[in-house]
């Protein structure tokens, strides 16, 4: 069976970014392990901290944050690493290509309820000429579009763990083999199935939304005797409902509420609408803010936050005209 290392040579990906992305690859298998053993290996509950979010840290939240960063660390390509957890990047190697941000464990509250949780990952350029190699400055390094995005990818730890993976405009599913321990090929060239009509939302937000987003989901749910019926699903943690999505198609929307009006839009940028705004539109879907493309939105905060909306393409131009 193809492993990711076959393929990505296969690919003739550059070998530093190949080293990055097996770098972050290394870490998800030990989160993985960690994960499947559950509370045997002592990685349930809640910490006493909050992240740069004020939200609480789950155990799980600090340790696969740490195993990414003792991994991507030592290696030699990686400039600095972004992470949710942390409030400003750490820095790694100076002068070295790549900058990587990672939202280390998707999904907290679905840890204790041996629920979907992931990792999910991007991997940008470094500026060419590099000035200083301060966490402050490296910060602005980060403020690029989503287009400049090298490579992205999740891995889903569920029943199996799967990474999906988008580089070179290809975007492939792999399986962690548990008895050999490596990623291996299950689905090549993923694509959106168009003719699903499934949306996803947490609905306790929609008296908080705005009338046109109201709207959309009464307009999709109201019995109608010609349009097929809308199923809802929704997991809590975006990994899984995006992984859905790309496997069976259908629609998510995060979008703005004022529930918190100091906080209009949950899911962040840098760590999670951007590498999967990248990868749906890697499997032929669309990824919008209430504004624009995703991709195209330029950075300029580390922890920014964006209403998402992604899926089928059809799907999320109805939902926004
Ligand atoms: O990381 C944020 C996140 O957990 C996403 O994974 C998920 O889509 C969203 O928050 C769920 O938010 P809520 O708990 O408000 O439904
Ligand atoms: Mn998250």
């Amino acid at each position: 069976m193809q492993t990711i290392e076959h393929q990505l040579n296969q690919m003739q990906v550059d070998l530093q970014l190949q080293s990055v992305i097996l770098s972050v690859l290394a870490a998800t298998k030990d989160i993985a392990f960690k994960v499947s053993q559950g509370a045997l290996s002592g990685v349930l509950g809640a910490t006493d901290n909050e992240n740069v979010q004020g939200e609480t840290q789950k155990k799980l939240d600090v340790i696969a944050n740490q195993l990414l960063l003792d991994e991507l660390v030592k290696n030699p390509y990686v400039r600095a690493v972004a992470s949710e957890e942390e409030d400003l990047p750490v820095a790694c190697t100076a002068q070295a290509p790549f900058l990587v941000a990672f939202d280390p464990l998707d999904g907290s509250s679905n840890i204790d309820i041996n629920g979907q949780i992931g990792t999910i990952f991007t991997i940008l350029p470094a500026a060419e000429h590099s000035g200083s190699h301060q966490p402050q400055a490296l910060e602005k390094e980060y403020y690029q579009a989503g287009r400049n995005q090298l490579c992205a990818g999740y891995v889903l730890y569920g029943p199996s763990a799967t990474l999906v993976i988008a580089l070179q405009g290809q975007i492939h599913e792999f399986t962690l083999d548990r008895i050999k321990w490596e990623y291996c090929l299950t689905k090549s060239d993923l694509r959106l199935p168009a003719d699903t009509k499934e949306f996803s939302a947490n609905m306790s937000n929609f008296f908080y939304w705005s009338e046109h987003f109201q709207n959309y989901v009464r307009s999709v749910i109201r019995p109608n005797e010609k349009d097929s019926k809308f199923n809802m699903r929704w997991n809590g943690a975006m990994v899984g409902d995006v992984h859905r999505i790309i496997s069976r198609g259908g629609i998510f929307i995060f979008p703005s509420d004022n529930k918190n009006p100091k906080q209009p839009a949950k899911l962040r940028v840098l760590y999670e609408a951007f590498p999967m705004a990248f990868l749906i539109e890697q499997a032929g879907g669309k990824a919008f803010s209430e504004t624009g493309p995703i991709m195209d939105i330029a950075l300029n905060e580390l922890h920014q936050r964006t209403p998402v909306i992604l899926g089928d393409g059809g799907l999320v131009k109805d939902c926004l005209n």
